[in-house]
């Protein structure tokens, strides 16, 4: 096993030029420090010197899609902290549910749990018809467990817990739909280790490649609700700016922008977006 040696500064941006050279990947304005530890993950876990990888990284498109895969964190629950589930019903009650319709949009989607909890929360509220979703992720892998909507039981049991506290264990929440089955939602086998979502959660979304990078709008419309939740996070803020200030011209004047928990808008651009708990509001959208 070839031996890793700490990585300069400048390391980091020759192999982020590398990358960007021979691939339509841009990661130059992906947040130092996390995009630091992620190489020196790879690094490690593979083995590799810097100079491998790099090599490695040219002459094999297959190896560059699997550091592209390593590179990105994919981490997401069903219900993922399942409190802002509550502010995000009220946001649409109030402001989306009178509308014909809904247009969706889950930027940095993941594995696809965060789609299927907005369509179960739908469902719920009677609005999953009206509701035109679209999801997508720089990550193919993820996409494709997202289209299948099947997941292994023992990566997924611990947040199935969720659910119920999204749903059902909150008192508000309960005035409006008393106690939501699971079983309405998703066959779950615990002896064949999965958990798979009924037909009509998983045909209802467009589950699409799109890099954030490229402030590009693939879906020729604006949104209503546009949920992009613990993915700024991996950016710098020169990158995060570029991309609110890009969500902002793609909501509709009421159009709504939803954050991780831990996330927040911060600097200039923030006066574009009136806050209420982690739901950004397009400004005098009301
Ligand atoms: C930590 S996950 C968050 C998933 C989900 N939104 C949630 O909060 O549970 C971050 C996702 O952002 C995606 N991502 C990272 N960079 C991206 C980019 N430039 N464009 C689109 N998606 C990106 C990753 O592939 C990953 O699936």
């Amino acid at each position: 096993m070839e031996q890793n040696t700490q990585l300069s500064e400048k390391d980091i941006h020759l192999l982020q030029d590398t990358i960007k050279k021979v691939s339509s990947y841009d990661f130059s304005d992906y947040s130092y420090n996390s995009f630091y530890r992620r190489i020196e993950k790879i690094l490690t876990d593979e083995g590799i010197t810097f100079d491998s990888l790099l090599t490695n990284l040219q002459k094999d498109y297959n190896y560059l899609d699997k550091v592209v895969r390593n590179i990105t964190v994919n981490t997401t629950e069903l219900f993922r902290d399942p409190e802002t589930w509550y502010s995000v019903r009220k946001a649409v009650e109030l402001n989306f549910a009178r509308q014909k319709s809904i247009n969706i949009w889950h930027a940095g989607c993941s594995n696809g749990l965060e789609v299927y909890s907005f369509m179960i929360l739908l469902s719920e509220m009677n609005l999953l018809e009206k509701a035109t979703i679209y999801a997508s992720d720089i990550n193919q892998t993820v996409l494709n467990t997202a289209m299948s909507g099947k997941y292994k039981y023992h990566e997924i049991n611990e947040y199935l817990e969720n659910f119920d506290k999204a749903l059902n264990q909150n008192e508000d929440m309960k005035k409006s739909y008393p106690s939501v089955e699971i079983k309405n939602y998703m066959e779950i086998n615990k002896f064949k280790d999965f958990v798979r979502m009924k037909d009509f959660l998983i045909e209802k979304p467009l589950f699409i490649k799109h890099d954030l990078v490229s402030c590009k709008n693939i879906f020729a419309h604006n949104f209503d609700i546009i949920l992009c939740r613990n993915v700024l996070i991996y950016f710098n803020h020169n990158l995060q700016n570029k991309v609110l200030s890009f969500f902002y011209d793609n909501l509709t004047t009421k159009g709504c922008l939803i954050i991780g928990r831990h996330e927040g808008i911060i600097g200039p651009i923030a006066s574009n977006f009136s806050k209420q708990g982690t739901i950004y509001f397009r400004r005098n959208s009301y």
